[in-house]
């Protein structure tokens, strides 16, 4: 796909402007009453589309004693007139998600582990930057494919945080802010070549801070690199289940062209990623920087992509929340159906997805009787808000059961092929991905 050139130059000189004008940035604007009145018009323009009801904190799995403090909310999806960012309508306090007790390891997942090293590999191919930062840095599946010297980690989950420091990477263990790359530029540490981050950005509930953070340690040639869930993909998809407490954000790659240009970044390249259910690989530089990295047709495509879907359209919002009850509806009567035959269920993977699904729907131990999850954190305790006991998949004969729900439906491929026997043995899997169905 061709790009024209007044096209080209119009979209440079936007990102410019702001790059150049700093006090144009959403994140200066606080405190300044005319422009705190400009935010609170700009919150009127978010209108809600979706309601899943009350919600736990998706990735809390707990003991019977906790049950009695458990933290519930209201999830509830808007979307963003302005921007056409679709966020949830109230953000939980990001220290009630991202402590010591975060259970996801993504070295415990063998596709994540092969999709991190290949970014790695391709990333260093493609930009070979001399200093790396990534913001979300987990148990350093992606840092570790990178020399300690010149890469540090940025993890608010604790326990994360010292596992890559034992490894030798300096970590900050604290929540990604503008002042937090105040406070890595005081320690000394020279402008970023490439500023990595996978399922984290969504995760940023004040997306201008998060920007103008990244823009502030970019080097002038350098990349800013993200990968999260893409929106158009649940949209057709119905997966419904991307949204939940950490996603603060499901999004389009429509919206983040809005939000990257008013905090002076310019978005220059995606990449579809199957991972995750379908993501989105946002390729980010500095506008007014002559590089080698020139816009490329990807965004555009992207960008048309998503407008013939309509994602910038409030309908296709209410269209989608339509889907969404239906989709309720036919996963709650396929399973009360199946128990009325007297059919046992079980499910696989106890994610935060499923958190979302078995919350909306009201599915407790009456209708699965159990989960099985490889990671051992999650292992011995319940579901969030459902109390679903999750074991370790060892300690289960698949045989028992008639049919596994996949709450890890966007692993369905590995978890058919590791468990063949059970299909042979005439069990059967049910997904709500993209309808309610069973399949074997
Ligand atoms: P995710 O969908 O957020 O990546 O989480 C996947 C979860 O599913 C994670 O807790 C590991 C678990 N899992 C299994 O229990 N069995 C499997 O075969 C796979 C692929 C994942």
């Amino acid at each position: 796909m061709s790009v024209k050139k007044e096209e080209l130059d119009r979209w440079i000189r936007e990102a410019q402007m702001n790059a150049e004008f700093p006090q144009h940035r959403a994140h200066g604007m606080y405190g300044d009453p005319k422009l705190d009145k400009i935010n609170r018009e700009k919150k009127k323009m978010k209108k809600e589309f979706l309601d899943l009801g009350r919600q736990p904190i998706a990735n809390k799995f707990l003991k019977e004693e906790e049950f009695s403090d458990e933290f519930f909310y209201d999830l509830k999806v808007v979307f963003d007139k302005d921007t056409k960012l679709v966020s949830l309508k109230e953000f939980v306090k990001p220290e009630l998600m991202f402590n010591e007790d975060y259970v996801y390891h993504t070295s415990l997942s063998v596709p994540m582990v092969k999709h991190f090293k290949e970014t790695a590999e391709m990333l260093m191919k493609e930009f070979n930057p001399l200093t790396v930062m990534e913001i979300g840095s987990n148990d350093g599946v992606f840092l570790k494919n990178w020399s300690n010297d010149y890469t540090i980690g940025v993890e608010p989950c604790g326990n994360f945080a010292k596992v890559t420091e034992g490894m030798g990477y300096q970590t900050y263990s604290e929540f990604w802010t503008t002042e937090l790359s105040e406070k890595i530029k005081n320690d000394g540490h020279v402008d970023f070549d490439l500023i990595y981050a996978a399922n984290c950005i969504c995760h940023i509930q004040d997306l201008d801070d998060c920007f103008s953070a990244v823009a502030n340690l970019l080097s002038d040639k350098g990349v800013f690199v993200f990968e999260d869930p893409s929106l158009l993909r649940m949209l057709e998809r119905g997966s419904y289940d991307q949204i939940y407490d950490e996603h603060a954000h499901v999004f389009s790659v429509t919206a983040l062209d809005n939000l990257l240009k008013k905090n002076g970044l310019i978005i220059f390249d995606v990449d579809n990623l199957s991972v995750h259910g379908g993501s989105n690989r946002i390729y980010v530089k500095k506008p007014n920087i002559a590089s080698d990295n020139t816009l490329r047709p990807s965004i555009f495509e992207n960008l048309k992509e998503e407008k013939s879907f309509g994602i910038d359209n409030f309908k296709t919002y209410e269209i989608f929340a339509e889907r969404v009850k239906k989709s309720k509806d036919d996963l709650v009567e396929l399973l009360v159906k199946l128990k009325d035959d007297g059919k046992r269920i079980m499910s696989i993977g106890a994610t935060s997805k499923s958190t979302t699904v078995f919350n909306y729907c009201g599915i407790s131990t009456d209708l699965i009787e159990l989960i099985t999850d490889t990671t051992k954190d999650k292992q011995g305790l319940v579901a969030p808000g459902s109390h679903i006991p999750v074991v370790d998949r060892e300690s289960v004969n698949l045989n028992d059961y008639d049919y596994a729900f996949l709450g890890a439906w966007n692993f369905k491929e590995v978890i058919a092929d590791k468990e063949r026997e059970f299909v042979e043995n005439g069990g059967k899997f049910i997904t709500h991905v993209p309808e309610v169905m069973v399949f074997s």
